[in-house]
């Protein structure tokens, strides 16, 4: 959209696709879709989110931006890098200035590792410094996400599940890394403690100028952080706005149902409050894409062109949407 600045990472056409097992020796190999022509900026020291639900990509577009899974078309520049041409010692190189940070603080630790050591790991990976320097550093960045540093000799058990998120992310900051994924950083934990790491995670973009990829199903938590927003739907981006934009203007019908059923961080810590399926009915398979739109068999506003013709994401100067009858 409108940015100033170059974006820190572009990406260009990436497509994912998953072979599945054969059916016997002479049926067809089938193969999963689960990305499917994508393009998206992140804006430096700025979050874009990509937000649908359960299935859509997400994860899988993200993972396959930084190459931790493999894509079958695509470009992705970071940093003016073109990824997909890197050998993999020059990928390695560049993992320190791209980091993760997953949704389950609880596996993603290694239990039987303190937490000092557990932050100290990707220094180590990459010989960042002398050994001292980085037991001064690991402590640095303990301060930094909220911790204590006298609890770098503890184990991952003996914090909360917010905690062992503030270790993530101290990890994930160890190298001093340009770009974060978060991979739905707050899903696993409570209500009120999901406020305060988004907090943090605002905070630390704020001081040490990241720029974040932050995957979402929660409408609420991606409009507390995020500047742009992607929503997918089985594959593809349906819709991507400023924040604004797509909270106030919604233009594709999936983006209204999944706004209609999203209710805001405040109202979800009141008492009694449950969450609810987002939309209702199921996404057509990822092994049988439709051949008009995707979003078509559950749209209230679909009719025989939905069906028979597949929208194509067009940007109208201020946002993109992949409707024949956009918000009207
Ligand atoms: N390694 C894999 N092999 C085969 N299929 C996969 C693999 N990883 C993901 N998929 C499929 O790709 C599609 C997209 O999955 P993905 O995990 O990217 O979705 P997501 O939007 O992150 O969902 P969630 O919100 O549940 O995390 C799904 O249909 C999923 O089953
Ligand atoms: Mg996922």
């Amino acid at each position: 959209m409108s940015q100033s600045k170059a974006p820190i990472l572009s990406v260009e056409g990436l497509s994912v696709s998953f072979p599945m097992p054969r059916s016997g020796i002479f049926g067809e190999r089938q193969y999963l879709k689960a990305v499917r022509d994508i393009s998206f900026d992140v804006p430096a020291g700025k979050t874009l989110g990509i937000v649908g639900e359960s299935g859509s990509g997400k994860t899988t577009a993200a993972m396959a931006t930084i190459r931790l899974t493999e894509a079958q078309a695509g470009v992705v520049e970071f940093n003016g890098t073109d990824l997909f041409k890197l050998s993999s010692e020059e990928m390695r190189q560049q993992r320190q200035h791209m980091q993760v940070i997953f949704q389950d603080p609880y596996s993603s630790l290694n239990p039987r590792d303190r937490v000092g050591a557990i932050v100290r790991e990707p220094l180590d990976l990459m010989n960042v410094g002398d050994p001292k320097g980085r037991d001064a550093r690991v402590a640095e960045l303990f301060e930094l996400v909220g911790l204590r540093p006298d609890q770098m000799a503890l184990f991952p058990h003996q914090f909360s599940g917010g905690q062992r998120q503030r270790i993530s992310i101290a990890r994930a900051l160890a190298t001093n890394p340009a770009l974060i994924v978060c991979d739905e950083p707050v899903s696993a934990l409570d209500v009120a403690i999901q406020a305060q790491i988004l907090n943090l995670l605002r905070k630390l973009q704020e001081e040490l100028g990241l720029s974040y990829l932050f995957i979402s199903h929660d409408l609420g938590v991606v409009q507390f952080i995020c500047d742009e927003i992607a929503v997918m739907y089985l594959g593809e981006i349906v819709e991507q706005a400023s924040r604004m934009d797509l909270f106030s203007k919604p233009q594709h019908p999936y983006t209204k149902a999944l706004l209609e059923t999203a209710p805001s961080l405040a109202r979800r810590k009141s008492a009694g409050y449950r969450r609810e399926a987002l939309v209702e009915g199921d996404p057509p398979s990822p092994l049988n894409i439709p051949k008009g739109c995707a979003f078509a068999g559950r749209c209230p506003k679909a009719t025989e062109k939905c069906l028979n013709e597949r929208p194509e994401l067009t940007f109208d100067g201020n946002r993109s949407v992949a409707c024949h009858f956009p918000n009207d």
